[in-house]
């Protein structure tokens, strides 16, 4: 048997997205509706030894080499500092990552970084209040900035910044986002929005393009494609300014990099998906608790990968939605 996860592309998947848990203390309008969703029951979450057990599975015996922790908000899943650790204690040691709203994490981001997370990834639109306040409908910009602050002082490197933009509401505050991360020294990327909200409300011509979003930045920045090398990375970044300080654009729906693509993706039920747009899984929860040998569980998982699609079909006709919102199968 080959020990990787590979597709019938050729494409090998070393990096593992975990969703710990599908709830969120944010409510970001193009994420979810004001009321929330209808979480997943306890019981059908993995539990911790469930889930370092599959990471071991993926680790010891299908190549993979970076973890990261989505959610909902991972930060919400308790015991997240003894997870990681135990985590990090898998050999080979992951490279572990995650990405959080960043609401609690100026008093956590020291135990992360000691409990094992190399780098973090925070969500965030506006360094405006009152936008902050019509995005996420929570009052809490001080607490995210605070959280930025807190990760970088704890040594985690790069800290970078995910942002969506929507038309109308937060995109004539690219430029001050954009100067607020230079001066901070976090990078920043724009996210073009994808079909993956509960509501089912994402609509074409609403998304603000990586076209529009140069633009947009090209205002007030000069911009230079930078020198790095991209390798699987969905952004494409651009020097800020001549450098050092950059930009990425993560142009998911007008510049698909699904051919590069390395990821696999765990949920907090145990679902095994070969992609964000998948429209069919396999639960993983169910083999382990129906008492499934390790070898059984890692071949579940390289059929899974195996089936995987050259690419997402946003803009194929006919195109649907995943049934899991974004929420739900970890960003
Ligand atoms: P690093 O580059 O390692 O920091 O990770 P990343 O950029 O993949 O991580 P992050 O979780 O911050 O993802 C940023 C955004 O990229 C997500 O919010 C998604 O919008 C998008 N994204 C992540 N994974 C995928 C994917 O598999 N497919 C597509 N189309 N978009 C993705
Ligand atoms: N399209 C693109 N990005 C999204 N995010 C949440 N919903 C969407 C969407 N529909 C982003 C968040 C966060 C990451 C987990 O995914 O802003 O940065
Ligand atoms: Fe929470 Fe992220 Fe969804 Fe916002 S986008 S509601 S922070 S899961």
């Amino acid at each position: 048997d080959d020990p990787a996860l590979i597709d019938t592309f050729g494409r090998v998947a070393t990096d593992l997205r975990v969703s710990l848990t599908d709830k969120c203390n944010l409510r970001c309008t193009y994420c979810m509706p004001a009321e929330g969703l209808d979480w997943m029951p306890g019981d059908q979450l993995l539990s911790d030894d469930e889930l370092v057990h599959l990471l071991t599975i993926a680790v010891e015996r299908l190549g993979v080499t970076d973890i990261r922790l989505t959610g909902g908000e991972p930060l919400l899943r308790p015991g997240l500092e003894g997870l990681i650790a135990r985590v990090a204690a898998l050999e080979p040691r992951p490279r572990m990552s995650m990405t959080t709203n960043g609401i609690g994490l100026a008093k956590r981001a020291k135990g992360l970084a000691e409990a094992g997370l190399d780098r973090i990834n925070v969500s965030l639109d506006t360094v405006d209040a009152a936008t902050f306040r019509e995005i996420t409908r929570r009052d809490r910009l001080p607490h995210v900035l605070a959280g930025l602050a807190a990760a970088r002082e704890a040594g985690m490197n790069p800290v970078k910044i995910n942002s969506v933009l929507m038309r109308g509401t937060n995109e004539h505050q690219a430029t001050s986002l954009l100067r607020y991360c230079v001066e901070n020294g976090y990078h920043l990327r724009f996210i073009e929005q994808m079909p993956l909200d509960a509501q089912h409300g994402w609509i074409r011509g609403e998304m603000i393009t990586a076209a529009e979003i140069l633009d947009l930045l090209g205002t007030e920045f000069t911009l230079s494609p930078s020198p790095s090398v991209r390798g699987g990375a969905p952004a494409e970044r651009w020097l800020v300014d001549g450098g050092p300080a950059e930009v990425g654009v993560i142009a998911s729906v007008t510049r698909p990099f699904c051919s590069d693509c390395e990821r696999t993706r765990l949920t907090a039920d145990g679902a095994v998906r070969s992609c964000l747009f998948s429209t069919e899984e396999t639960d993983l929860r169910r083999l382990l608790r129906g008492g499934a040998g390790d070898e059984a569980v890692a071949e579940a998982w390289r059929a899974t990968m195996w089936a995987k699609l050259a690419g997402h079909e946003i803009n194929e006709a006919g195109f649907a939605q995943p049934i899991r919102p974004m929420s739900a199968i970890g960003g």
